[in-house]
């Protein structure tokens, strides 16, 4: 049960900028993949993992996030398919989102407060989770990265260029710190 931890794919990396493959096999591969993702996004202290964060293009994230009451979830879901409350019932919570392919920065981006995923786990059950709350943020978040499209997509072309930007100052100060032997 005890997965491994796997090095979390960065913004730029070909794999996380394009859709990702159905799951057609519900097999032991399957099992260990999902015991990896758990097992890296804890490392990375993370409420969500993709499959493609760790370099695999295949339809699968897992979570283990509070909604808005403050009750945590936890699951896998394969093959997902995303549903939003219909245009006039949304409401947008305009809160901060971040991603763990983007370390460092965050930003403002309005999602609707409520959404639900249809898929299956990963024994190939059908299964379904509702969300409020980061739960929400996190379940669009999640089907996003398997389409290929990162929280920054989202975002206006000013303040993407922000979180780059941002992004990209701490990489060189973690990599000065490294070069200079620091922690
Ligand atoms: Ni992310």
């Amino acid at each position: 049960m005890a997965g491994q931890v796997r090095p979390i794919t960065l913004v730029g990396t070909p794999v996380l900028h394009a859709p990702c493959r159905h799951v057609e096999d519900f097999d032991a591969a399957l099992a260990e993949l999902v015991d990896d993702m758990f097992a890296s996004m804890y490392e990375a202290d993370g409420v969500g993992l993709a499959a493609n964060q760790i370099s695999v293009d295949l339809r699968v994230f897992v979570f283990d996030c509070p909604d808005a009451d403050g009750t945590r979830h936890r699951g896998a879901v394969v093959n997902p398919v995303l549903e939003l409350p219909a245009l006039e019932d949304r409401r947008l919570d305009d809160g901060d989102e971040g991603c763990l392919s983007v370390p460092g920065p965050h930003a403002r981006l309005a999602r609707p407060d409520h959404a639900a995923v249809q898929g299956f786990d990963v024994g190939g059950k059908p299964v379904r989770v509702e969300g409020t709350g980061l739960l929400a943020r996190c379940l669009q978040h999640e089907t996003d990265h398997l389409e290929g499209r990162l929280y920054i997509d989202r975002l206006s072309a000013r303040a993407r260029k922000k979180v780059l930007k941002e992004y990209e100052a701490a990489r060189a100060e973690a990599e000065e710190s490294l070069a200079s032997g620091g922690q």
